[in-house]
């Protein structure tokens, strides 16, 4: 492999050794780095000035496109003018004129914004708002979350518990207690190849109904779901099971939450997926695309009726105790409007949805492709699964992505033994052939 040497890098970075990296084998990274310095637009470009393409908009993040000028002009004007400001019991200007623009991206009476800092705080935020919610309400029985199996909600103890994935629950504990969770919407036999939302599966929703007649409906708070699963390799809802979600938890008082923490500012082709499927949920978690990934951002809009049942008792007092020092961070907040100015100006969620099926055809054509087992594409997202090998699961996934950065010069994600494919929303057409052309020719060097 034409990788750089692990010295080479640490004469550069000085030493390899005090960084504790995040989600990443530590030992194999150290061995041969995978570093980038700058960026623009598509593309990355490392320490020794290679141009590498990203197909993964940084990590589901950088919908806008890399170090887009507008939002670094923003930033660098607001860290003059303001660069901080107490979160609690004040606010600056641009916190209320975010909050407004989101929330009129999101449908119906989604209309109040709680901010925070990453998609772990807004999973953590929602899920105490929706118990806080009932508690307020007189119904503090309601103390269940119900999540569902391979679904990812970050890595606060909330987002483990109610998250499906193995690896990121076993280690820490006992979690939560009074969880429950869904089945995964996810059968290769129903769905292989599938492009967009599989016809097979919308039943699998009344499961919830079995778990409401199990535990009683007067201790469940909420379910969270992400519409479109994207970190366990991009699982799109079957036909009906959003709607199917809804009408159970109307059914029985219970809120729903989605978590839209990918599938939020045009993934999917609109600004949240709730519009996509016509689904509306109470409380709806964002971060990535809010900022474009350029400040950590995140937050929680709230129907009107969930921030009206906290409002109430003698007005000097708070009415949620909740909140982080950095919510609505002034450089975050200017990073966003600036976000949400290009998204409109270039009509970025009607380019991904007219892009949608040119980028869903070039996915497609990985099929045959040695140990190619499943893919699925939705919005400018694709998940592709590979064969594992016997006894060494994840190693071929692994190996694919080393592959796609030292020898494709372009940048994937990988779980497991899937690879995930979902490019900047700026992508041009010749680039999606380009990511697919590289990913077939990586897919072919690991079979
Ligand atoms: C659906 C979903 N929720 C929550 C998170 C956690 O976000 P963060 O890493 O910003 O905490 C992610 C991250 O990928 C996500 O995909």
């Amino acid at each position: 492999m034409a990788s750089p040497t692990a010295a080479a890098f640490a004469a550069q970075t000085n030493d390899l050794d005090a960084f504790w990296l995040p989600f990443t084998p530590n030992r194999a990274f150290k061995r041969a780095p995978k570093v980038i310095a700058r960026a623009k637009d598509m593309h990355y470009f490392t320490p020794d000035g290679r141009a590498v393409i990203d197909g993964l908009a940084g990590l589901w993040c950088v919908n806008t496109g890399h170090n887009r000028e507008p939002i670094v002009a923003a930033i660098a004007r607001q860290a003059a003018e303001l660069d901080y400001a107490a979160a609690f019991h004040f606010a600056h200007p641009k916190s209320f004129e975010l909050a407004s623009r989101v929330a009129a991206l999101a449908p119906a009476d989604l209309n109040r914004v709680f901010f925070c800092n990453s998609g772990s705080e807004a999973v953590d935020t929602a899920l105490k708002i929706a118990l806080a919610y009932h508690n307020v309400r007189g119904e503090g029985t309601r103390t269940r979350l119900i999540g569902r199996e391979r679904g990812y909600h970050g890595v606060g103890f909330g987002g483990i518990s109610v998250g499906g994935i193995v690896n990121n629950r076993k280690y820490f504990g006992s979690l939560l207690t009074g969880v429950d969770h869904l089945p995964a919407t996810y059968n290769r036999e129903q769905q292989a190849f599938t492009k967009g939302e599989p016809a097979w599966g919308g039943h699998l929703a009344d499961e919830l109904e079995r778990i409401v007649t199990l535990h009683g409906a007067s201790t469940i708070a909420a379910v969270i779901v992400e519409p479109m699963a994207g970190s366990t390799g991009v699982l799109p809802p079957p036909k009906g099971y959003l709607e199917r979600l809804r009408a159970i938890c109307d059914k029985h008082g219970i809120l729903l939450i989605f978590d839209e923490v990918i599938t939020g500012f045009g993934r999917l082709g609109c600004a949240f997926a709730a519009e996509r499927y016509g689904v509306t949920p109470d409380l709806l978690c964002f971060a990535k695309g809010v900022t474009s990934g350029a400040v950590p951002m995140g937050g929680v809009i709230a129907r009107g009726s969930v921030y009206d049942a906290f409002m109430h008792g003698p007005e000097h007092a708070v009415e949620l105790f909740h909140g982080y020092t950095y919510s609505a961070h002034p450089l975050a907040c200017a990073a966003g409007l600036a976000a949400l100015d290009l998204y409109r100006d270039e009509n970025l969620f009607d380019r991904a949805k007219r892009l949608e099926s040119r980028f869903a055809d070039a996915a497609m054509t990985l099929k045959g492709l040695p140990g190619v087992l499943d893919i699925r594409t939705v919005g400018i997202s694709a998940g592709i699964d590979l064969a594992s090998k016997p006894d060494a699961v994840g190693e071929r996934g692994y190996a694919a992505m080393e592959r796609a950065f030292h020898d494709e010069d372009m940048v994937i994600r990988v779980t497991g033994d899937t690879l995930a494919i979902a490019p900047p929303l700026i992508v041009s057409e010749a680039q999606i052939g380009e990511i697919f052309e590289k990913t077939a020719r990586v897919i072919r060097a690991v079979a």
